[in-house]
């Protein structure tokens, strides 16, 4: 099982990692948790590069090259290996956010970042996609040292807005593959459904989704925390 962790920054991410592995390992899971950019010695070294460049000029198409070869590494080195040693794969961002920062925040576009990193991970994709909804405010708020600020949370409001819509857009095209939470709930409440969803997952289908039938669009309260499944993809699993 490989699930990922998307979100602006400040919104709780890491945490939601440690408590979905502390709750994996009560089931019996192996598991690995992992983070991007970074996760290999060459992923670290990339992320120093691409977040603290010092007087070097990254521009966009360096930049969103820079993530995908960070995360070659990692799929190569780390994730493949873990999955196919049987242990559940964790990660603090994957390609999402490749997608929001430079496809959308960047103005790459959608299409050539995802090509770029279809190519870079061999097309591995996550199977859940937990996305940590934060407005950019109180993401900011959130987060402890401003004066520590990297490169991409010192961007203004408006270049965070627009990669919280992306994230958005992407998860209500897909509900089946993502989850959607409110990165202000309660950390207990946000560990809570996520471990609902994720063992699901990791159960199969429960016979309720099967019956059905259909996939719900995200509703407003809770978005894309469904677990309606369609027939097809219940199968597929
Ligand atoms: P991260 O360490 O997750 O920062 P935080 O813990 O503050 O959320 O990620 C570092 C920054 O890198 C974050 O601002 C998002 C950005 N980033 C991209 O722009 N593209 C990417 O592909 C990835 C993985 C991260």
């Amino acid at each position: 099982m490989f699930v990922a962790f998307e979100g602006g920054d400040g919104a709780g991410k890491s945490t939601q990692v440690r408590l979905l592995a502390d709750r994996l390992r009560t089931v019996g899971q192996r598991v690995l948790t992992t983070r991007e950019p970074g996760g290999t010695p060459v992923g670290e070294r990339l992320r120093d590069l691409v977040l603290e460049p010092g007087d070097a000029v990254v521009d966009p198409r360096t930049e969103a090259l820079i993530f995908a070869a960070a995360r070659a590494a990692h799929v190569e080195q780390v994730i493949r290996p873990a999955l196919t040693a049987g242990r559940a794969v964790v990660t603090d961002r994957y390609v999402d956010s490749s997608v929001a920062y430079q496809g959308a925040g960047r103005g790459l576009g959608i299409a050539d970042v995802e090509a770029i990193n279809a190519w870079a991970t061999g097309a591995l994709h996550p199977d859940l996609t937990v996305l940590l909804d934060v407005e950019p405010e109180a993401g900011r708020d959130r987060r402890a040292d401003r004066a520590a600020e990297d490169r991409m949370e010192a961007e203004s409001d408006d270049f965070h807005r627009l990669i919280r819509l992306t994230f958005l857009q992407r998860a209500a095209a897909d509900p089946v593959r993502y989850l959607v939470l409110d990165a202000t709930l309660p950390v207990a409440t946000i560990a809570r459904r996520v471990a609902e969803r994720v063992l699901t997952l990791a159960d199969g289908p429960l016979p309720a989704l099967s019956e059905a039938g259909t996939a719900a669009a995200p509703v407003a309260e809770e978005r894309a925390d469904v677990i309606l499944v369609p027939e097809s993809v219940a199968e597929h699993r």
